[in-house]
């Protein structure tokens, strides 16, 4: 049984579909009646995933269209459950054939036939495929278009592939402008252009690379969160290491508060324009579990592709001998630049499902009260 697809407790979704299946998909349910949305909305997202960029990404490049099945009348939510689905028309199972029973060092493929044998869909991933993020797409377009109603704005960005690292620091407006300027979505399009050398020299060497996002989520304001278990950074950090590839989570300054002392490490309070804020935001916008008003500053440490075209050692699993492996067919070099969008309405997802759960009513919903 592969339990475990669902997320959220009041705006909840759940993602069905693989990589090389008729389709993905995802169920959103608890979004509000009311809301304004339309098949161009989602689409506008799904749009963002694929950097028409060749050199950087996998070839399979497929024009991913929405169709909205349910939960949607004369241009606005009904409160029933929304369904979306997108078709897989770029499957080719021939590349994974060969490869069935050599599981590839890095993926999912071995405990995934331990776990669930013969029955498992190998053929491109399956169900551990970053295509299946293209649920969490559509579902954070939703999301998104919900948070916009509390004045809510998420965005990602690249902020490192590899060694190649952003330096200079950005306004938000600039990220928001520039990131999808950049094949690789970073908002600093001097740095961008040396992450995609990277990403171009690591493919032809054979290999591939990983790198971190930023996260920043504005005007969530301050009191969002269910602790204990249920805190808010406990609840974004669960849906970010759902994501495949994301093997790392930190908040603000994160790791690096470990070196800091306490006088250095708080965010002292202020007054400013009536509004209580602080003059740093070392906490990433989360206390005890609780958003404190500034902005949620969230990174995700993003491991390289591991299927290479390096040789590498591996297990020939019918005939439990060592074997070696090249693996050929259609990935990507670095999953980063697909991944930004993800991660950012991975974000979004929690983000409106904790606004729910705080009771806040959305601005359209109100106005029409
Ligand atoms: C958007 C996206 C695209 C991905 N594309 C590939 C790919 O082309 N090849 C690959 O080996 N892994 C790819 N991955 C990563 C694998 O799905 C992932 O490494 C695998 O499921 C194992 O899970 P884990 O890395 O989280 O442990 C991608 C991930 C994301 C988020």
């Amino acid at each position: 049984m592969l339990a475990g697809n669902s997320i959220g407790k009041e705006f909840t979704v759940t993602s069905f579909g693989e990589s090389h299946g008729k389709c993905v998909g995802v169920v959103v349910d608890g979004c509000p009646a009311g809301l304004p949305l339309s098949e161009a909305d989602v689409q506008a997202e799904l749009d963002r995933r694929i950097p028409l960029q060749p050199k950087i990404v996998s070839e399979r490049i497929e024009k991913d269209v929405v169709q909205i099945l349910s939960g949607v009348f004369n241009g606005f939510t009904t409160g029933a459950p929304i369904s979306m689905t997108v078709e897989n028309k770029e499957t080719k199972p021939s590349d994974y054939e060969a490869i069935k029973d050599l599981p590839r060092p890095g993926h999912a493929d071995y405990p995934a036939r331990i776990r669930y044998g013969d029955f498992n869909d190998y053929r491109g991933g399956g169900r551990f495929s970053g295509r299946v993020t293209v649920a969490l797409i559509m579902a954070g377009a939703v999301a998104k278009k919900l948070l916009s109603t509390y004045d809510v704005d998420v965005l990602a960005y690249t902020k490192a592939i590899g060694q190649v690292k952003m330096g200079k620091l950005l306004g938000y407006d600039e990220i928001r402008k520039r990131t999808y300027k950049a094949a690789v979505r970073c908002p600093d399009l001097v740095c961008a252009k040396a992450m995609e050398e990277a990403i171009v020299n690591a493919r032809k060497e054979g290999d591939s690379l990983g790198g971190i996002i930023e996260c920043i989520a504005l005007g969530v304001p301050a009191g969002i969160g269910e602790p204990l278990f249920d805190s808010l950074d406990a609840d974004i950090a669960k849906m970010l290491l759902s994501v495949p590839a994301v093997k790392g989570v930190e908040f603000g300054e994160g790791f690096g508060a470990a070196e800091l002392k306490g006088s250095e490490n708080n965010d002292a309070y202020l007054v400013q324009d009536g509004k209580v804020v602080t003059q740093t935001n070392n906490a990433g916008g989360i206390l005890g579990g609780l958003s404190s008003g500034m902005p949620i500053v969230v990174r995700v440490a993003v491991k390289p592709t591991s299927s290479i075209a390096k040789e590498q050692h591996t297990v020939n699993l019918a005939k439990m001998e060592n074997a070696k492996l090249k693996v050929t067919g259609r990935h990507d070099p670095c999953v980063v630049p697909k991944a930004v969008p993800v991660v950012e309405s991975a974000v979004a997802i929690v983000l409106a499902d904790h606004m729910i759960r705080a009771g806040a009513i959305p601005k359209v919903l109100k106005e029409r009260k």
